[in-house]
């Protein structure tokens, strides 16, 4: 059963990729939700819609939360349901940097078992299937299993790391303060207080941070403030690399609607990333 839903949303991920090369954003209608930096275009209307309707005559029991119609005060619930971002990384595809996907996952008790993450610009696809390992498939056509480097290099503390960050679109309040903070402090030196770590990217797509990290192409990806429908399919993808997820939402580690604060790191060991963890935790103080 799983597999054949991944198969279709490989498959509606794929119709989508073809629409956003379609598209020409700077004429679509691109719209602004809550500030200047907050965007929506045409497409991504489209694209959703796309994919709402073709899972809903193909899985017509399973609930569906997507970020175009996600309205004030919908809950991620326990029953199986559909996640959709149909462009995450809105900015890129309006501004033309090629780090844009759709992500899509099926979510069962708030966790996800399915996740398909493409970046049609790149030609990236990942997947995931719980239990059964998390996979690249490059345009080229090859297939690679996640990690991409059987041998990362050591990691025993950020400082061993390049974490991905993202900005998001929040530019003021609590998570604005706290995402500045402690950026600032993975970048200073230690010498001035700071864990120094090798560097910090903004690929400017969180599933797409989530898949580098799963890849491991980046060490970690660090935001406060992501909507379930950012990371749950990148979610499944990181956990089937051998990654893992920490969020500082209490005792709740699924990507429910309040799982704001995300840590997706990937390193050989367990030990060695819940130690990395124990350190942004240290960074945060009492935030
Ligand atoms: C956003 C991107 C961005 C991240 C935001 C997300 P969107 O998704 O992933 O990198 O900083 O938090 O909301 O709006 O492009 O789908």
């Amino acid at each position: 059963m799983l597999p054949s839903i991944r198969d279709e949303l490989v498959a509606i991920a794929n119709v989508a990729g073809r629409m956003m090369l379609a598209a020409d954003p700077s004429v679509d209608t691109a719209d602004t939700k809550n500030n200047s930096s907050d965007r929506v275009t045409e497409t991504d209307k489209a694209i959703e819609a796309m994919v709402q309707t073709r899972l809903a005559t193909k899985y017509p029991l399973i609930s569906f939360l997507g970020e175009e119609t996600y309205k004030n005060g919908d809950k991620l619930a326990d029953a199986p349901t559909f996640i959709c971002d149909p462009i995450d990384g809105t900015l890129n595809f309006i501004h033309g940097v090629p780090n844009f996907a759709i992500s899509l996952a099926l979510c069962v008790e708030k966790k996800s078992v399915v996740g398909v993450v493409y970046n049609p610009a790149r030609g990236d696809l990942f997947t995931a299937v719980k239990n059964q390992g998390a996979y690249l498939t490059k345009i080229d056509g090859t297939t690679s299993r996640l990690p991409l480097r059987s041998v990362p290099p050591p990691m025993n503390s950020l400082n061993d790391c390049l974490i991905a960050v993202e900005w998001g679109n929040q530019r003021m309040g609590p998570n604005w303060e706290l995402r500045t903070e402690v950026a600032m402090k993975m970048m200073t030196s230690k010498a001035a207080g700071g864990a120094m770590t090798h560097s910090m990217r903004s690929n400017g797509s969180a599933a797409l941070d989530f898949c580098y990290t799963a890849a491991g192409v980046v060490d970690g990806f660090w935001e406060a403030g992501v909507w379930v429908w950012d990371v749950a399919g990148g979610w499944i993808i990181l956990e089937e690399s051998g990654g893992i997820v920490a969020s500082a939402n209490p005792g709740d580690w699924n990507p429910t609607l309040e799982g704001r604060l995300y840590f997706p790191v990937r390193a050989a060991k367990l030990e060695q990333q819940e130690a990395v963890v124990q350190e942004l935790w240290a960074l945060m103080g009492d935030r």
